[in-house]
């Protein structure tokens, strides 16, 4: 997932005024990684909303720069440097402006951040936001300020996030925050924290204010949303006895339940925790997308057994099998890591093989990056030779391309229901919008609106979208 700069300008807005506040200051928010961290900084720019600040997507204009890091590849960190180094000239012109660093690679490098990079005034943790006010208050008097403590109850539920995109029709909505898993290459148990589930009556009270507001789908977010629970310990004692339990099951259907116009997509699955009974409640319900993003990492069990990934290739197939008989029509897709320590090219063609056994409709390939502190570091070498890790890279992106293009030309002549989303990218006179299965769908606009279902025949399509007209508007 590339950077993506999601701020939007607020100005006009009503905003809560508090003494002392920093009223009439603009926020510029910039976010790298995964969807978690898009939705944290909409937590941000809630919690610095009431503080008086308004959000730009004008970096000129702006009095305080916050960037929401990741630090899941080499790349992703070398990328967040990189921006620093344009803030340089800014900051020397204007030496009141605030540079601030949020999110992963704030909890991974903490102080040594400040020394490194002399020109970020401060550091926040993914659960230090609250505190994000004071912070910037101990910046106003000359000092440096850095929170990156991590809780092991933190969710924001109280928090309303602000929308970065007024008027939109996606949302993402946390379920969860930090992971237990410790898969032997991921930072991410270190730069969040240990996993805690949020309250489901929150959850459903978002999704509620959502529908109402205009919103059409939420994505349910999480490491691991297979892994969600609430009012259970670790131990299967319940917390509070006058309150029932809920898992990731029972919490999808209370949100399907918000409204049959409302989609509810959900991720990350884990091939190791995922359940039938999952699968089941999908099945039950037409709001809920027929599409699981359920990652493989590598196709062979030594790889997995590695990885610390908690199942085997045989486990993994066995859990596919369930998606397919349980919903037929399920879209899936995977991330793979190609080039883990000591990878063999036999244990590289099982990861061919697996992606020729599932057929996955979409997927998202990396090179193995060795990250500092995890289990693979401290464990293994990092002894696939670069060019090939390349190599093996291309293969599998090539068979990837064509698996994409195949699952598209399936639904040529179909008609797939879709979600209107906004004009196309390309032109004005056309919609974009997903279908279920969350391929890309662009179309004629005739006279559908944004926000509303439209079935559209397929007429035409590439690895990457799907075109056609619309037949019936919903
Ligand atoms: N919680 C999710 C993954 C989150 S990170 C899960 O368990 O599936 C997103 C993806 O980044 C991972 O699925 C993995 O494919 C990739 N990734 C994580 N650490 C990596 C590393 N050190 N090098 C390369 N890719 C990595
Ligand atoms: Fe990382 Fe594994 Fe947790 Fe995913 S499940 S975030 S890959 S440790
Ligand atoms: Fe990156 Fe942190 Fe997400 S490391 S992928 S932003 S959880």
């Amino acid at each position: 997932m590339d950077n993506k700069v999601i701020d939007e300008s607020r100005q006009g807005e009503v905003i809560e005024m508090t003494p002392n506040n920093q009223a009439g200051k603009k926020l510029y928010l910039e976010s790298y990684g995964c969807q978690m961290n898009f939705s944290d900084s909409e937590v941000v720019a809630s919690i610095l909303a009431k503080e008086g600040f308004s959000t730009t997507r004008n970096l000129e204009e702006a009095d305080v720069i916050l960037l929401n890091t990741c630090s899941i590849r080499e790349n992703a960190e070398t990328r967040v440097r990189n921006r620093l180094t344009d803030f340089k000239k800014k900051k020397e012109a204007y030496p009141e402006l605030v540079v601030g660093i949020l999110g992963c690679m704030a909890e991974r490098l903490k102080k040594s951040l400040l020394e490194e990079e002399k020109l970020v005034d401060l550091v926040a943790g993914p659960d230090a936001y609250r505190d994000l006010p004071n912070l910037l208050q101990e910046v106003g008097t000359g000092q440096k300020a850095v929170n990156v403590l991590l809780s092991r109850d933190e969710t924001y539920a109280d928090i309303s996030p602000v929308r970065l995109d007024q008027g939109g029709i996606n949302a993402f909505v946390t379920i969860t925050r930090g992971c237990d898993n410790m898969c032997s290459f991921c930072v991410v148990p270190f730069t969040r924290g240990r996993e805690r589930s949020r309250d489901p009556e929150t959850i459903v009270e978002e999704c509620k204010d959502l529908f109402s507001k205009g919103y059409r789908e939420v994505t349910l977010l999480g490491q691991n949303v297979d892994s969600y629970r609430w009012n259970i310990t670790s131990k299967g004692e319940l917390k509070d006895s006058s309150k029932p339990t809920t898992n990731f099951a029972q919490l999808m259907k209370m949100v399907a339940l918000v409204s049959p116009l409302l989609r509810v997509r959900f991720s990350t699955s884990h091939p190791k925790d995922m359940t039938d009974d999952v699968l089941e409640i999908m099945a039950a319900h037409e709001n809920i997308c027929p599409y699981i993003h359920l990652p493989v990492q590598s196709g062979n069990s030594e790889v997995l057994n590695r990885m610390n990934r908690g199942y085997s290739r045989e486990w993994y197939i066995d859990r596919i099998q369930s998606i397919k008989r349980i919903i037929p029509e399920c879209a899936i897709s995977t991330d793979i890591i190609t080039g883990f320590c000591g990878e063999t090219e036999e244990e590289h063609q099982d990861t061919l093989s697996i992606m020729d056994l599932v057929a996955y409709d979409f997927a998202y390939m990396f090179k193995y990056s060795e990250r500092p502190k995890t289990l693979a570091e401290r464990r293994f070498s990092d002894d696939v030779p670069e060019e090939v890790k390349s190599r093996r890279l291309n293969e599998i992106i090539e068979k990837q391309l064509s698996h994409s293009l195949k699952s598209h030309q399936q639904q040529l002549g179909s008609l797939q229901k879709v979600l209107v989303e906004g004009p196309s990218k390309r032109s004005d006179d056309f919609y974009c919008g997903r279908n279920g299965r969350n391929s890309m769908v662009v179309f004629p606009k005739g006279s559908a609106e944004k926000g509303q279902y439209v079935i559209v025949r397929i007429e035409d399509c590439t690895s990457a979208t799907l075109r056609g007209k619309i037949e019936q508007y919903v």
